[in-house]
């Protein structure tokens, strides 16, 4: 018990439903997940996340406000798993928070790249007591790279096998991939959207913030003419290195293509066609990597779509499609996990990213460290 090291991971993506926190001892090679805490954004406060992830008026005191406040966020989302855990802050060496993204612009999009997430560090290390690991993008990007996708070396980590090829699909917002060949080379790269344009369909039409299991999008069916108009879009086409956000696919992006239809598809016939999108560039960047029989293990809150899940197996005909659960580790922690193992990383003094997948020049620590005291 007492040798045990103990990490917490903190992550909120794209998609700005809430925060997923996951206690992960890191004693032995395989992290293990001890707890789990989500605390859910209240709607008001994903409605600001997701106005300052798109260029607008005074971003600097909204963006500046929003900082201090995710930070607060954070910090009660850790107090909260370590009272589930019962335990105290002494007994945690560090929290790794990935913070909120509210702009991503890597290398290919403009000559000036930058990324930047918010939360700040500061005020989780003072409130928590707990020495912090964040923002860590930047330093990858700063050598080069994309900033992301972050979590194909934890992939490799916990996911590798000598005996079988396997790739992991994390759907989030946005939807990024890890290749693990049985030897070789871990890569990896975004793909696209993830729920990021079925979230935002539905709860348009629906006034929900997701569709639970797929099921509106399997109550329609794909347009054929606007997914190849949607799947036409250059970033499916790129080579990796890349990596994306709410920047490039979003309602504007979605209506841009919408508005070139000579009739307006009905509602539940463009969710399946945002489902048949996910589905489609995530089934293509696979089938581009490689084309035998593998494993292919799918995580992030979209492993609990079920339509999205069948598509994907439809789509792979000779590879065994199933959600993380099936190796024991819930979908929805696995990214808050990765977050863990880098915060470990980075207080070890050892690299957290993969030139093959980020495209940096060297592989180099991630983050800053805000100590406890
Ligand atoms: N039961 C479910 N059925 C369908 N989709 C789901 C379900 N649960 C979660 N999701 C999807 O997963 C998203 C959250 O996934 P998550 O991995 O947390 O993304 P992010 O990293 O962007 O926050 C939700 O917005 C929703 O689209
Ligand atoms: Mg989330």
């Amino acid at each position: 018990m007492s040798n045990r090291q103990l990490y917490i991971g903190l992550m909120s993506g794209t998609s700005a439903d809430g925060i997923d926190a996951a206690l992960v001892d890191m004693q032995t090679n395989l992290p293990q997940l001890i707890t789990t805490h989500n605390l859910p954004f209240s709607n008001g406060l994903r409605t600001r996340i997701h106005s300052i992830s798109i260029p607008g008026d005074n971003e600097i005191d909204r963006m500046g406000e929003l900082d201090t406040e995710l930070g607060r966020h954070f910090a009660q989302c850790t107090l909260e798993l370590l009272a589930k855990a019962q335990l105290t802050t002494n007994q945690i060496t560090a929290i790794g928070s990935h913070g909120q993204t509210i702009r991503h612009r890597p290398p290919g999009t403009t000559s000036n790249c930058f990324t930047l997430q918010i939360g700040d560090p500061n005020v989780i290390a003072e409130l928590t007591g707990i020495t912090t690991v964040a923002d860590f993008r930047r330093r990858d990007m700063a050598a080069g790279g994309q900033g992301a996708p972050l979590v194909p070396a934890f992939h490799r980590a916990l996911f590798h096998s000598s005996a079988r090829d396997k790739v992991i699909v994390n759907i989030g917002g946005m939807a990024n991939i890890t290749w693990l060949p049985a030897s070789g080379e871990a890569c990896g790269f975004d793909t696209g959207p993830g729920n990021v344009l079925m979230d935002s369909w539905i709860n348009e039409h629906h006034g929900v913030s997701f569709d639970k299991q797929g099921g509106w999008a399997a109550s329609g069916a794909a347009h054929q003419e606007l997914l190849e108009s949607l799947l036409s879009d250059a970033f499916f086409k790129q080579p990796f290195p890349k990596s994306t956000g709410r920047e490039h696919f979003n309602r504007q992006w979605l209506d841009r293509h919408l508005q070139q239809l000579p009739f307006p598809p009905a509602n539940q016939d463009v969710q399946a066609t945002l489902l048949e999108l996910t589905a489609r560039s995530i089934t293509e960047s696979i089938d581009l990597l490689c084309q035998t029989e593998k494993e292919i293990l799918v995580c992030g809150g979209g492993a609990f779509n079920t339509r999205l899940l069948e598509r994907l197996a439809k789509l792979l005909p000779n590879c065994l499609v199933s959600s993380t659960a099936s190796q024991g580790i819930d979908p929805q922690w696995i990214e808050a996990m990765a977050f863990a193992w880098l915060a470990q990383q980075t207080i070890n003094h050892k690299p957290g990213n993969l030139c093959a997948v980020t495209g940096a020049k060297r592989e180099v620590i991630l983050g800053g460290v805000y100590y406890a005291s």
